[in-house]
C-alpha cells in the first residue's frame, strides 16, 4: 500500500480514471439506479437492502441499463417459487433449525405488498417447525393466487 504524501489532500475519486468508482446506498427502484448512477457518475452501482425480497431487482436494473425496457416484477406464482426455493436453500444451508430462524425476516420481506402479510409475517416469527413455515406460506400466497385468478 502507498502511503499519500503529507499535506496533500486525497484526490477525488472520479479524478482518478483507473480507480472504478461505484455508487451505492438507499436504490431501490429502477428510477433511484438511474438518478444515482447520472448524479455521481460513477461506473456502476451497488444495491444491497433493495434485493431484500426482491431477488430479481438486480436483474431488472440490468435490464433496464442494457435495453432502456422496464422488466415486470415476476408473477405472484413465480414469486412464490421462489420463496420457496429460498426457504429450502436456507435450510440446506444453514440446518433445519438455524435455517427456519435466518429465514424469517427473508419470508417477511418477500410478503410485503401482499393482503394479510402482517398476520403472515407474525405467524412465520413464532414458527420453529420447517413444515408448519411450508404451510403459512402456502396459507398465505395460494390465496393470493386464487384471488388474482377471480
Ligand atoms: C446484508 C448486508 C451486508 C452488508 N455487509 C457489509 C459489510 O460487511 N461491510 C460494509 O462496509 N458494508 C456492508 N453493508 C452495507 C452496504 O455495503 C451498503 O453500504 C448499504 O447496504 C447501503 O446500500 P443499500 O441502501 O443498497 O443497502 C452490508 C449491507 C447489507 C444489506
Amino acid at each position: 500500500m502507498t502511503a499519500m504524501p503529507t499535506g496533500r489532500s486525497l484526490p477525488r475519486s472520479k479524478q482518478r480514471p483507473s480507480l472504478p468508482v461505484i455508487v451505492n446506498g438507499d436504490i431501490n427502484t429502477i428510477d433511484d439506479a438511474d438518478t444515482a448512477l447520472a448524479d455521481s457518475g460513477a461506473d456502476g452501482l451497488m444495491i444491497g437492502r433493495g434485493a431484500y425480497g426482491r431477488p430479481w431487482f438486480p436483474q431488472q436494473v440490468v435490464h433496464y441499463f442494457r435495453t432502456g425496457q422496464r422488466l415486470a416484477d415476476p408473477s405472484l406464482a413465480e414469486q412464490y417459487a421462489t420463496v420457496r426455493a429460498h426457504f429450502e436453500a436456507m435450510l440446506a444451508h444453514y440446518g433445519t433449525e438455524t435455517g427456519v430462524r435466518m429465514a424469517r425476516k427473508h419470508l417477511g420481506w418477500y410478503s410485503k405488498g401482499i393482503p394479510a402479510s402482517a398476520d403472515f409475517r407474525a405467524a412465520v416469527n413464532r414458527e420453529s417447525d420447517a413444515d408448519k413455515v411450508r404451510n403459512l406460506l402456502a396459507g398465505f400466497f395460494l390465496p393470493a393466487l386464487e384471488r388474482q385468478a377471480a
